[in-house]
């Protein structure tokens, strides 16, 4: 499975102006400088960096030239670790009067992203985001309409939609295996970060932080949601984390949310800080069913989570027993997005992730918040182009 379309397949599938723009934005990286690496800075050296980092390093399209971060030993740690010859800075501004790159990787903190992002979009660089991608939808989408003017790009993780088993589900929905789609089912959950305060500060939260991804895998295989119901609780008040001792916990650490799709389709997410599971943080081996699609004549059931996928089955029959799909994941890995991005703008083809669909998973996080403050069911106004995996023409 390839995880991008070439150009010509793109703008048939979209076969918008709209389109052409943002591909020629990307095309232009590699037009300007043709043989070059994408160089990347680094800002964030904590615990997710030690995934990005050797991942990048397999890359022979991109080069990483700095490293930041506010705890400057962090950075200076992280270089000599991965044996990187790199400038490392303290603080953004000193990394941006550094030597020039071409994108940064934000791995900060959650409730600092969106500035940082900023930041780096003016002064002319494009964006890879861990989520989310800002605190709010409304500053989300400032940031994409800020890169669309300055012919730049931003992009938001996570990668779920890369996994072929998310390209097999899809394509069974597309092809009517289910029959008539009915219901959906995401969950991801474990005891929670130890090492860092931010996942349970305000702004964080069991949401951004883990339900994000059946978010993005259910909207990316359903179609965008039109509106949002949500309960959200905070089970374990208090914490002891490594970076401030023991905390008040301030955002979600529990949450269920209702999303109403096109087609009368309705899908639910749990998400929490407090479930157990033995596979824990890093869940390698993992065999519950974490994605359930539903439909009149037959059901998908993803093995291990979504950004950890281990297998599809797909149960269609009234006679045979459910059949297990797509168990190789063909090189695919959650935190390949800042690479596959990278190598985009390098190759100049537009990638399966989109900026949009972030941003709509962003508006689901916003909407889920105030629809449990208020009771309410809050309507959704993003879209994102779906289906994300292009209709096979016929005859191919
Ligand atoms: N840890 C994981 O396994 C994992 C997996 C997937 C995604 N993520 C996401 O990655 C992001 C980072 O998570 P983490 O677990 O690495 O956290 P972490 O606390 O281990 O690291 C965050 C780092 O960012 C630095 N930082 C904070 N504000 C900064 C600023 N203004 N400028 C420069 N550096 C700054 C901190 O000093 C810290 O070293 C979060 O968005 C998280 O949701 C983490």
């Amino acid at each position: 499975m390839t995880n991008t379309i070439s150009r010509q397949k793109f703008l048939q599938y979209t076969a918008s102006a709209g389109a052409a723009v943002l591909l020629s934005s990307l095309e232009s990286f590699a037009s300007e400088r043709p043989d070059k690496k994408l160089r990347i800075a680094i800002i964030g050296c904590g615990s997710v960096s030690n995934r990005y980092i050797p991942h990048l390093q397999t890359s022979s399209l991109l080069e990483i030239v700095s490293l930041c971060d506010i705890k400057y030993d962090r950075a200076l740690a992280q270089a000599k670790q991965y044996n990187l010859s790199v400038g490392t800075y303290p603080h953004i501004d000193k990394m941006l009067g550094g030597p020039p790159f071409d994108m940064m990787i934000t791995i900060t903190d959650m409730q600092v992203h969106g500035e940082l992002n900023k930041i780096a979009l003016n002064a002319g660089k494009h964006v890879w985001s861990e989520k989310p991608m800002a605190n709010t939808y409304a500053e989300g989408k400032a940031l994409l309409d800020l890169a669309k003017s300055k012919g730049l790009r931003i992009w938001g993780a996570p990668a779920v939609v890369n996994s072929p088993q998310f390209a097999f589900m899809s394509k069974c929905i597309q092809e009517g295996k289910l029959g008539r789609v009915a219901s959906a089912h995401g969950q991801y959950g474990h005891t929670g970060p130890t090492w860092s305060a931010f996942f349970y500060e305000k702004g964080g939260g069991s949401m951004p932080d883990l339900g994000v991804y059946n978010m993005a895998t259910l909207t990316g295989l359903l179609g965008p949601a039109k509106s949002v119901m949500a309960m959200l609780s905070i089970v374990n008040p208090e914490r002891t984390v490594d970076d401030k001792g023991k905390i008040k916990v301030e955002a979600e650490d529990n949450a269920h949310l209702l999303l109403e799709h096109d087609n009368n389709v309705i899908s639910h997410v749990m998400c929490g800080f407090n479930y157990f599971d033995p596979h824990g943080h890093e869940a390698k081996g993992q065999s519950l069913h974490s994605i359930q699609i539903y439909g009149d004549q037959g059901n998908l059931r993803l093995i291990g989570y979504d950004w950890e996928t281990n297998g599809v089955y797909l149960d269609n029959s009234w006679t045979e027993p459910a059949k297990l799909y797509q168990q190789d994941s063909e090189g695919y890995q959650w935190q390949e997005g800042a690479t596959k991005i990278g190598e985009a703008l390098v190759k100049g083809i537009e990638p399966r992730i989109n900026a949009e669909h972030a941003l709509h998973v962003l508006e689901i996080i916003e909407g889920a918040r105030k629809s449990s403050a208020t009771g309410m069911k809050v309507k959704l106004q993003s879209k994102f182009k779906w289906p994300m995996i292009p209709p096979t023409p016929k005859g191919e």
